[in-house]
């Protein structure tokens, strides 16, 4: 339920302050002042949402109590309450920052309107600046750690796609970065200072999804109290991520067709068209193209979004960053918590490398903030990895040769891949003769 808003009358006559309390007491919370000293007192100790300010008032011109009210909370709406001789001044006001002025002696009616016209103005304001607050709190880390060829490829990818302006598919499985891709994109993009707005489709309930991203007016529906912008006005000029896109209903899925091809949309209960300024980029864990032959994706839908896609790699599948993801949230555990530095063994990292992450870089992420945590000596031990209890998935019991062995096959096929298989600048690269390059492809089963 919406908190009362906090209203504060401020006029010298007291006629005037009880007319306008016994109007606005029951849907409002009404504070008084009769002077502008006591209107500074109560504005500063309280979180006024909007202000009606008499002009004259006898310690202080009223245009002067308005500035004086703007620098304290430059959010609270205020209404001018004036007399007819009085309007040359209560213009002067509205180019101060005022909202409205109202000309005494004033309609009930239309002294509600104008304050219910104002307070939703704040709302959707407030509600605006929230979620940009939100979006710079969320991942203060965004950096992407990573080497393997297949994120440099992404990369890559992530800083030509920015340039443009067409819809992301990012698919992968849980814990990749999909969402750090996404947030990449924006941040490189033309867009990158206005909101990146995240529609979680899997948590919000499919009745209130539409509402959630379309926004609605009062009243559109039982309970909408009161009018309401959705996910794409917010992200307005920005980008909206379109998170378990594989989530959304079949219903849900058209009317977001509808939008990413009209570019144009309409708040629940509303006919109004609204322009819709947004990138959409949009992330899956699941296979969407086995969806679609299940009939649970629309076909038409997938295309409009995979014009540029990605496909994020497994942890397992480019096992070489491993050891530098390691470092790498050691080292945010250490900043975050202000202690002094630790490191992992050889075979705590060898063990790690070797171990095949079902949960990604975020199962590795929270496993090193556990040891970094429960761990009482600078080097975090293999035997302290046991005791956390990574689960009961094996750590395949290798040798050094054969764990060196996997090392070498991965390096050693990405080195060919980068030399476009040229065995000669392989062997340069590595600082090998050819020979020993040659005994090594055949020996490690590579194709070379
Ligand atoms: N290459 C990387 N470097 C550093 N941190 C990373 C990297 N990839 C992922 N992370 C971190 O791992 C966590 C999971 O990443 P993210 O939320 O982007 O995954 P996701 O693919 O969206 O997962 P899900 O499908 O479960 O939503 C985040 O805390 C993110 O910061
Ligand atoms: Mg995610």
């Amino acid at each position: 339920m919406n908190k009362k808003a906090i209203i504060l009358v401020v006029d010298d006559e007291h006629g005037v302050r009880q007319s306008f309390n016994m109007v606005l007491k029951d849907e409002y919370n009404v504070l008084l002042a009769g002077t502008g000293e006591e209107a500074v007192d109560i504005f500063t100790k309280n979180t006024i949402d909007l202000v009606l300010l008499d002009i004259l008032l006898p310690d202080i011109y009223g245009i002067d109590l308005l500035k004086k009210l703007k620098e304290i909370d430059p959010n609270a709406e205020i209404i001018m309450v004036t007399a007819v001789k009085e309007i040359q001044t209560a213009v002067e006001a509205i180019k101060l920052g005022a909202y409205e002025y109202i000309i005494k002696p004033f309609k009930v009616d239309d002294v509600l309107t104008v304050i219910n016209r104002a307070l939703e103005k704040r709302n959707l304001l407030r509600e605006v600046t929230f979620l940009r607050d939100e979006v710079k709190r969320y991942h203060p880390f965004e950096k992407m750690v990573g080497k393997h060829k297949k994120l440099r490829k992404i990369f890559e990818l992530i800083s030509t796609i920015s340039e443009s302006d067409g819809a992301v598919l990012i698919q992968g499985e849980s814990g990749t970065g999909k969402e750090l891709v996404a947030r990449a994109i924006h941040n490189l993009s033309q867009r990158k200072d206005q909101p990146f707005v995240v529609v979680n489709c899997a948590a919000i309930p499919s009745t209130l999804m539409e509402s959630d991203i379309f926004g609605h007016t009062k009243g559109a529906y039982t309970g909408a109290t009161s009018t309401t912008m959705g996910k794409l006005e917010i992200a307005s000029k920005g980008t909206v991520f379109l998170d378990d896109i594989d989530t959304l209903n079949i219903n849900m899925q058209a009317k977001l067709l509808r939008v990413i091809q009209e570019k144009e949309f309409e708040r629940l209960g509303s006919t109004k068209v609204i322009k819709a300024d947004v990138r959409f980029i949009a992330a899956s864990n699941k296979d969407i193209k086995n969806l679609i032959s299940q009939e649970e994706f629309r076909d038409d839908l997938f295309y409009r979004l995979n014009v540029f896609p990605i496909k994020v790699p497994s942890l397992r599948e480019r096992k070489s960053d491993i050891p530098l993801l390691l470092s790498h949230f050691l080292e945010v555990n250490a900043k975050k918590s202000g202690k002094p530095p630790k490191k992992f063994s050889n075979n705590a990292v060898k063990a790690l490398t070797e171990y095949d992450w079902p949960g990604n870089v975020r199962e590795l992420q929270n496993l090193v903030e556990r040891l970094f945590t429960i761990t009482k000596d600078s080097v975090i031990h293999f035997k302290n990895i046991s005791i956390s209890n990574i689960g009961k998935r094996q750590f395949t019991e290798s040798t050094l040769k054969e764990a060196v062995n996997i090392f070498e096959k991965e390096y050693i096929e990405e080195t060919l891949e980068f030399t476009n298989g040229s065995r000669k600048k392989t062997a340069e690269i590595l600082g090998i003769h050819r020979n020993t390059l040659l005994a090594k492809i055949n020996e490690l089963g590579l194709k070379g």
